[in-house]
């Protein structure tokens, strides 16, 4: 067990690391967590989520992107429920913990340098790998919005800095999309220097095998994109970065109408030339639900937000509301491909993110697409309180309210193995009453969102915000696939 010695103490005043995001300050192994409820027999596996948790006082001003990454597992088995937590062990926080004291800035001074005599072979900037876990080809990772894939042990040791045998040139995105079938993991990376956008395919057994250049015209901030069978699908939004912000000041990122919006469409092993952009109404989507494409029509959904604010604004005073954030709505997009024609159609007005779905069905049609919402007023960051079920079928929407003195984390969705319909599972999720300061991981029976938890799990103490969570059944554990 590892407790931090020079943890971070709060004392200036920083949103990101009070309330719902302050950090915790070691790391727990806890048998027998207490149990409420009835919990499925056949849910068996590890629940993970992954979000920041900085382990040395912040240098100067802190984004909640910046915190090194932390693991919290929830173990299901054989009717107990066990906890750990591990920091990700990136070269970064080693180089940091020699030192004994944070050595890199955050997003706000990204430009100040480490004292390379400090950092070593660790590299000038943080990758805090503090953004997701995935599984591909029995291996796990965890996934930054930059950076290069940290593996990770099913028991949470860090095994370090993967680069597919040298082949991948650059840091990638946390959202990867892995075809159920074809086991092939699609996934890009983006930038601020060209070039802007890559794409790149690994294989079954996790060798890279694809990789293209995709030019745009400007660099935007690409969060997730959605697969089909045949496609790999890019939205390229006026969420623009200012590369002048970072030695003039002002926003790193800036939401730039004028520069408009599109789609494109890639064949999956496409070359940049096989691109086709599709332009649609201004907006960003920071998570989709699933893709598809059938009788020449892709079809995509996610949260389109016409005004996308992340709390970027490093130049302005810090304050609660910077850390304001408006969530998008839920909307279809349709790419007529014969007829080089895009259309954009919302289907809710409740504000939210978080979107997840049965990804056994990755890239085909998906009829139920789960996210985490607003009720209550405009929140800050994170701060969702309702758990929301669409059926694309029916357009019915069912909703989950956790009360006014909760807020709820990212639910994903935990297949059950005898199950035959696509909802046929439970959603797992964190469930945070921040008046008593105590954290449940609740699961949800996916058929019957409206009735709430069957069983909770009362965490050994409040667990952070964090950003991804993911489901590892016990059948596919490490090494299996
Ligand atoms: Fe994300």
């Amino acid at each position: 067990m590892t407790v931090a010695s020079n943890f971070v103490t709060n004392a200036r005043r920083q949103p990101f690391l009070s309330g719902h995001m302050a950090p915790v300050p070691d790391e727990l192994d806890v048998p027998g967590c207490r149990v409420s409820g009835e919990l499925p027999d056949r849910l068996r596996g590890t629940f993970i989520q992954n979000g920041p948790n900085p382990r040395f006082e912040p240098l100067g001003r802190y984004h909640m992107f910046d915190g090194d990454g932390m693991l919290h597992a929830v173990d299901f088995k054989d009717g107990s429920v066990s906890y750990r937590n591990r920091w990700i062990r990136t070269p970064m926080l080693e180089a940091e913990i020699r030192a004994g004291r944070a050595l890199y800035p955050g997003l706000a001074d990204l430009m100040s340098f480490p004292d390379p005599a400090l950092v070593g072979g660790a590299g000038p900037i943080k990758n805090p790998a503090n953004t997701n876990i995935i599984q591909h080809a029995g291996r796990r990772f965890a996934l930054y919005e930059t950076g290069m894939p940290v593996e990770v042990t099913a028991d949470l040791e860090t095994l370090g800095v993967r680069d597919f045998d040298g082949k991948l040139p650059c840091g990638i995105t946390a959202h990867p999309r892995i075809d159920p079938i074809t086991k092939e993991m699609l996934f890009f990376a983006y930038s601020p220097i060209p070039p802007y956008l890559r794409y790149f395919v690994a294989d079954a057994e996790g060798k890279l095998v694809h990789a293209v250049d995709l030019p745009t015209p400007a660099p935007s901030m690409i969060h997730d994109f959605v697969i089909t069978e045949k496609h790999a699908v890019f939205l390229d939004s006026p969420l623009l970065f200012d590369m002048s912000a970072l030695t003039e000041g002002g926003p790193m990122v800036k939401y730039t109408p004028e520069a408009g919006t599109r789609l494109g469409v890639l064949p999956r092993f496409g070359r940049a030339e096989d691109m086709r952009w599709y332009e649609i109404e201004n907006g960003h989507v920071q998570h989709f639900w699933n893709g598809w494409c059938e009788d020449g029509v892709v079809e995509v959904s996610g949260t389109f937000n016409t005004n996308p604010q992340y709390g970027m604004d490093m130049d302005g005073d810090l304050t609660e509301s910077s850390a304001s954030a408006q969530a998008g709505v839920a909307t279809r997009f349709k790419i007529d491909l014969a007829r080089s024609t895009a259309t954009a159609e919302r289907f809710d007005d409740m504000e939210g993110d978080f979107c997840r779905f049965n990804e056994g069905r990755n890239g085909r049609r998906t009829r139920h697409h789960y996210m985490c919402g607003f009720r209550g007023e405009r929140s800050t960051i994170g701060l969702f309180d309702t758990l929301v079920k669409y059926d694309d079928r029916t357009n019915a929407r069912a909703t989950w309210y956790t009360g006014e003195k909760h807020h709820i984390g990212e639910a994903v969705f935990a297949p059950d193995p005898q199950g035959t319909a696509e909802d046929d599972g439970w959603l797992l999720f964190t469930d945070h009453d921040h008046v008593e300061s105590t954290t449940d991981v609740c699961v949800v029976d996916a058929r019957h969102v409206e009735a709430g938890p069957i069983a909770r799990v009362r965490m050994p103490r409040r667990l952070p915000f964090g950003f991804h969570v993911n489901w590892f059944r016990a059948e596919d554990g490490e090494g299996k696939e």
